[in-house]
């Protein structure tokens, strides 16, 4: 108990570590960060395992600049890309007529065993959709209920072995051992959703650099898990490649002028001046115009692909209390407004933990979330019963525990977990600036302006995806 643990996000833009343990009062105490920029990784899979080793070593030296404790156990994001998600069911007797942890690993281990894994897959996560004590189905806990037959429905998270080897042998070779995988979406959702989002489902898609990711709650249980391999770099290649500018350029005007809630009416003659590729002391006008087009059509693109993904899965019209958008690139001005459209106006956040106080790195950024569902994941004392990718059950901290600990002291270095309560990010809409809508609403592009930009570019911009 209170070891020190290693958290690892093994992101396309950077590679994020932090070393954290559990205070006596179970606050989750900061002790170090670090990030470095990500090489060898290339929509989410390790493309070169010497430079992804160096990347991760990087980070994990930075953060271990903070402290000299050493890292006893270490947990690792992995992405959607080499998963894939089975239901599997399990049941028990239970003898002497008391559920007690035993009997729930005992179940959970049943539903896993009669899971059909693909040889070449290893288990990731085992969690369960519902457990079902005799004849009285959904039942939240079972632990310490009475009953003679305790039954579990799982959703099974698998991962190809060989994926999952790169990512220990880079581990390895900047002398680091994996303890735990943790699906990627699966950690952005234990970050980002709020009390009601998990009580009542939602849809969690996290937008990064070269990565779509999300995962669906029906009610509090975990039941699809999807992944595009499209994300925030896809916008600066079309920008790059459609405004004849270097990366670096493409990238400053999507995070600095991107905004999908500008209208044309206050875009259409506006310029901005930039450099073209090849010989950058050369620089051309390109019009707002131009750019919102380009912006508009990726994203368009990418909401739209969850979207009929969501509906081929058959699970579009069960989407609970909505979307949570997170990732970098929810921070985009007007994807929130692009998503409602797009999601017929289903609710639509854009959210980022919060509840996180350390004196090293700020944690309330959509960019945070899968960092803090991974400490989340390991140091929450509340978990729900599951299989972690140990095959190990994670159990719930029992109260009593919670209540013999003394506080040790206020720690503002921890993350408090009595209330844990993530936030809609907070949009940078500047009021003063004339050439927003104040009402804050997605300007429609008529189909005319659509397609004016868009077919022009759409041959091109697919080139990349
Ligand atoms: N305002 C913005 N508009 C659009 N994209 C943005 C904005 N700010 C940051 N981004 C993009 O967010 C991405 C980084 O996000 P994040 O850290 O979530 O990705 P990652 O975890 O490294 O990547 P992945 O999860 O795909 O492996 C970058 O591509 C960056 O350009
Ligand atoms: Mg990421």
């Amino acid at each position: 108990m209170n070891k020190t643990l290693l958290a690892i996000d093994i992101g396309s833009s950077y590679i994020t570590a932090v070393i954290a343990k559990n205070n006596l009062d179970y606050k989750i105490n900061i002790l170090g960060t670090g990030s470095s920029k990500s090489d060898g990784i290339n929509k989410g899979v390790i493309s070169n395992i010497e430079d992804a080793s160096n990347s991760i070593r990087e980070a994990v030296s930075i953060a271990q600049k903070n402290t000299t404790e050493p890292i006893e156990s270490t947990v690792v994001s992995i992405t959607g890309a080499y998963t894939k998600c089975i239901r599997s069911s399990g049941s028990v007797n239970i003898p002497n007529g008391l559920i007690t942890e035993n009997e729930i690993n005992q179940v959970l281990q049943m539903a896993l065993y009669n899971a059909t894994i693909i040889p070449e897959y290893d288990v990731v996560h085992v969690i369960p959709i519902f457990f079902k004590i005799d004849d009285s189905a959904d039942v939240e806990n079972p632990l310490n209920m009475n009953g003679s037959r305790l039954e579990v429905s799982v959703f099974v998270v698998t991962a190809k072995k060989t994926a999952l080897t790169n990512i220990k042998s880079a581990m390895k070779m900047a002398n680091l051992s994996v303890t735990n995988f943790v699906l990627d979406p699966y950690a952005s959702a234990i970050a980002v959703l709020d009390e009601q989002q998990r009580n009542f489902g939602a849809t969690v898609i996290n937008i990064g650099a070269t990565t779509t990711q999300y995962v669906c709650y029906k009610g509090s249980s975990l039941i699809y898990n999807g992944f595009l391999p499209v994300g925030s770099n896809h916008i600066t290649n079309d920008l790059s490649v459609m405004l004849h500018t270097p990366p670096v350029a493409a990238e400053k005007i999507k995070t600095e002028y991107g905004n999908l809630l500008r209208s044309l009416e206050e875009i259409q003659n506006k310029k901005i001046r930039t450099p073209r590729i090849g010989d950058e002391k050369i620089s051309s006008e390109v019009s707002l115009e131009h750019v919102q087009t380009i912006i508009h059509a990726r994203v368009e693109e990418i909401l739209t692909l969850i979207k009929s993904d969501l509906k081929k899965s058959g699970i579009y019209e069960t989407l609970g209390t909505g979307l949570v958008l997170t990732g970098g690139m929810s921070k985009l001005e007007g994807i929130q407004e692009l998503a409602t459209l797009i999601f017929d106006n289903l609710p639509v956040k854009v959210s980022n933990p919060v509840n996180i106080k350390n004196g090293y790195m700020s944690f309330e950024d959509q960019k945070m979330s899968t960092i803090v569902g991974l400490l989340l994941y390991s140091l929450d004392p509340n978990r729900n019963f599951e299989l972690d990718s140990n095959k190990a059950l994670i159990k719930k901290r029992k109260i009593d525990d919670l209540s013999t600990v003394k506080i040790e002291s206020q720690d503002l270095s921890g993350l408090d977990l009595s209330t844990p309560k993530p936030q809609v990010a907070k949009k940078n809409i500047k009021k003063e600036d004339p050439k927003l809508d104040d009402s804050g609403k997605l300007p429609t592009l008529n189909k005319k302006d659509k397609s004016k930009g868009v077919n022009k570019i759409w041959n091109a911009i697919t080139e990349w995806f």
